[in-house]
């Protein structure tokens, strides 16, 4: 299959501290979908990586005593470490300080100053270094005559220097109209608020420059070496260095077009308004998807370190003891428009519930009946009609679901065919049969149907139960019920294990 391509993209993490199940929500997601897309046989390039630069992480690495550069360089491993152990398969980490980076970020900042984009003035506002932005009146919150950030609820840090301005206001036209025309910001509700707010303010210049003795780490203008790029730009940027912008032109044909991004709706100001502007001045299209989600919150509160109610990767991993079972239970929370309650015995009924009880369970059913009543061989027999037309739905809902990014439901439609799978069972009774080959074809079929619509989500038990049953993984298109010749099952392994 050639010719198919897709791209698809993490935010870049700030590599402050350590990430927590927010960022595994974003990440696993992208993961996900990169499978999918590669199982179908497309060419995906995953991208994710960590964004370095800026005053935040100028001042984490001055707190414990380290140069900024030595204190990315520690916490990179451990953002590798958690996304190895949740079955993360990117194509490339890209740091922003990576000698790539840095030289296209530079090189696209003379293109805009030369198109006279940007341009030199002077800025005054408060600024939050937790979210490493600017906040006009009417969005900080004001508390005992002090100015605090509405994410962090830090104090603002008033901010009077001489900068470089993006000139948005040049764009605005054309960029409401590609957000307008609907299809690009995915879900569309998001598209109609960066829309309104468009509508309603503007898209005013934006400062894009720090003054180096403010800010020391950071990618040097090329055309005036006392300011360093705005550290949000520098990282938007970072998703045309990774596949190859201005350095490798198969490559960024390849993707580009077929971009999508993911992100949280915490930053999808910058990443329609302002990315949007920025890759029409460079003369390129918006990406094809910016696909946002809504928090996971924690006592409805978004998770964060600052608010004290993070929920971290090691925590669910020693709970549930394996990355598809943290990678399922994180799946079937998303929610693209809603926030999300995290709430621990919810999380539990899932799992026993579904992975344990329903898919577990029949894995185990099923190969213990094989095994013991037919020698592990179950040959072709006729197919269950009501089986089989579940199967051949089921097949086709997920990919509809799969491709509006409603992994959950795709979740939720592939467990009820192995729900009607136990209960197949249950009915025919392969157990109490001389010769039970026609349930137990049938149910290995369902199970198997099942499985391979659960590899994104489930890479390493749907390896686990094909390899133990005997049967190949197949792209979701050219799935069908009733397919296999015959199963050879060597094992009936046991899947999960119920928490208590
Ligand atoms: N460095 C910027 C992104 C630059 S991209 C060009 C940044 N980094 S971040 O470390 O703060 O990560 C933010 C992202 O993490 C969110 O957009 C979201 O994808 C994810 N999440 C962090 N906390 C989250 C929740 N509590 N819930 C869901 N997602 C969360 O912003």
């Amino acid at each position: 299959m050639t010719g198919k391509a897709f791209y698809v993209t993490t935010p870049i993490y700030y590599p402050n501290d350590v990430p927590h199940i927010g960022h595994a929500y974003t990440t696993v997601l992208a993961d996900v979908l990169a499978r999918w897309y590669r199982l179908n046989g497309y060419d995906v390039f995953f991208l994710t990586g960590t964004d370095e630069h800026g005053l935040k992480l100028q001042r984490a690495a001055e707190k414990v005593g380290k140069t900024p550069k030595e204190f990315v360089d520690s916490m990179v491993p451990v953002f590798k470490k958690y996304w190895s152990l949740l079955e993360i398969e990117y194509s490339r980490f890209i740091r922003t300080t990576d000698p790539d980076h840095e030289e296209l970020v530079k090189k696209v900042f003379q293109r805009l100053y030369e198109k006279g984009y940007v341009y030199k003035g002077s800025y005054s506002g408060w600024y939050c270094v937790s979210c490493e932005k600017f906040y006009s009146e009417g969005e900080y919150v004001e508390q005992g005559g002090q100015k605090l950030c509405p994410i962090h609820g830090k104090p603002l840090e008033w901010v009077e220097e001489e900068t470089y301005f993006l000139r948005l206001s040049a764009v605005q036209d054309e960029v409401l109209k590609i957000i307008e025309s609907g299809g690009t910001v995915f879900p569309e509700a998001y598209a109609r608020e960066v829309v309104g707010r468009i509508r309603k303010e503007g898209l005013k210049d934006v400062s894009v420059a720090r003054p180096k003795t403010r800010v020391y780490w950071g990618v040097e203008l090329p055309f005036d070496r006392d300011f360093v790029a705005y550290v949000w730009i520098d990282a938007l940027l970072n998703y045309l260095t990774g596949i190859g912008f201005m350095r490798d032109d198969d490559s960024f044909q390849k993707y580009w077009p077929e971009a999508h991004h993911i992100i949280g709706k915490d930053i999808l100001w910058f990443h329609s308004a302002i990315w949007f502007s920025v890759l029409r001045m460079l003369g390129l299209d918006p990406p094809k998807r910016l696909i946002v989600h809504a928090y996971i919150v924690n006592r409805g509160l978004k998770m964060g370190k600052s608010t004290g109610n993070v929920v971290m990767i090691d925590d669910l991993l020693e709970r549930y003891k394996s990355a598809d079972a943290v990678r399922y239970l994180l799946m079937r929370l998303l929610n693209l428009e809603k926030d999300v309650e995290f709430d621990q015995s919810l999380l539990d009924s899932i799992y026993n519930g579904e992975l344990a009880d329903t898919y577990g369970n029949l894995v185990r059913r099923a190969g213990v009946l094989a095994l013991r009543k037919l020698g592990g061989r179950v040959p072709r027999a006729d197919p269950d009609p009501g089986l089989a037309e579940l199967a051949s739905s089921t097949i086709k809902r997920v990919a509809e679901l799969i491709a509006e990014v409603k992994v959950s439901e795709a979740l939720t439609a592939t467990f009820d065919l192995l729900r009607e799978a136990n209960s197949y069972m249950n009915r025919t009774e392969p157990w109490a049969l001389d010769d039970p080959t026609r349930p137990l074809y049938n149910t290995l079929e369902a199970l198997r149907v099942a499985t391979n619509l659960l590899y994104p989500v489930m890479p390493v038990t749907s390896e686990l139960v094909s390899r133990a049953f005997g049967f190949q993984l197949f792209p979701p298109a050219e799935l069908a019920f009733g397919q296999v010749e015959e199963y050879r099952v060597a094992e009936a392994p046991i899947l999960f294990q119920k928490v208590k």
